[in-house]
């Protein structure tokens, strides 16, 4: 199945707002002279999020993600942000980062609602999942991912299931500059496919985008993609970087194109 080519560039809370808008205009001067092929989707700060949008206006090549949405569409949450409220700026949403989960302490069934209201109001949600270091020590990697995919299948249909994106992405790999084997990555996808394939069928299953994040970077993405079943990448701090996050951008369209001929 030849499934587009994903790169999500996560730029979480590290630029100031014009550092924001100047990372925007770079990287949209750059992306002129590229040929895209692949999604390409950045997430800025909530604050940033329209006057992004309005530097990619009339672009095609880029659009636009969050970074996560509460799961309640509204109410008395003080410093939360409801998918009612940034559903008419983005078409991405970011569910379940591991930050999300450690800072906000997001359980599984948090995740899985967050998902669900992305779903509902029409956002196509890249849910993140990964083992911590100490799981991984332990060697839970296999059942950490097996209850977190698992979990989703349950509460999401067939129809929405094939229109997420899942990111494997595991919490000890990310912004370490450390990063699981290539073959390692390979089977845990397989494995999220799998689970997908048993809950469902093979068609649902070879609908799903799998990423993989965690400390991507121009000199090792190519590792990755070239492995079978990966998608595309999430990317963290090198996605604030323009010409790095351009050259990701290739490297990902290269190793895709290399594989579905
Ligand atoms: P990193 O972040 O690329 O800086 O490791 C990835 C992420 O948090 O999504």
């Amino acid at each position: 199945m030849d499934r587009k080519a994903l790169v999500v560039g996560n730029w979480k809370m590290q630029l100031s707002y014009k550092g924001e808008l100047e990372l925007a205009r770079a990287l949209k001067n750059l992306l002129r002279g590229v040929t895209v092929t692949a999604d390409i989707v950045v997430c800025p700060s909530f604050a940033a999020l329209e006057a992004v949008g309005e530097v990619f206006k009339n672009s095609d090549k880029v659009e636009l993600g969050a970074q996560g949405i509460f799961g309640e569409e509204k109410g008395a949450f003080t410093g939360q942000v409801s998918v009612l409220q940034i559903s008419s700026l983005v078409r991405w949403c970011i569910v379940g980062h591991s930050e999300q989960r450690a800072v906000y302490r997001l359980t599984d069934g948090d995740v899985q609602r967050q998902a669900d209201l992305a779903l509902k109001h029409g956002l196509v949600p890249i849910i993140c999942v990964g083992e911590t270091a100490e799981e991984r020590a332990t060697e839970q990697t296999v059942k950490k991912i097996t209850e977190q995919v698992t979990g989703l299948l349950q509460k999401l249909t067939r129809a929405s299931f094939s229109k997420l994106v899942v990111a494997y992405e595991p919490v000890w790999a990310i912004g370490s500059g450390e990063q699981p084997d290539p073959n390692d990555i390979s089977a845990i996808l397989l494995l999220i496919r799998k689970l997908i394939t048993e809950r469902f069928d093979r068609q649902a299953s070879d609908r799903v985008r799998l990423l993989y994040g965690g400390s991507v970077t121009p000199d090792t993405v190519g590792l990755f993609v070239s492995e079978p079943g990966v998608d595309g990448v999430l990317v963290g701090g090198a996605s604030t970087h323009p010409n790095q996050f351009v050259d990701i951008l290739k490297k990902v369209q290269a190793a895709h194109v290399s594989e579905a001929t």
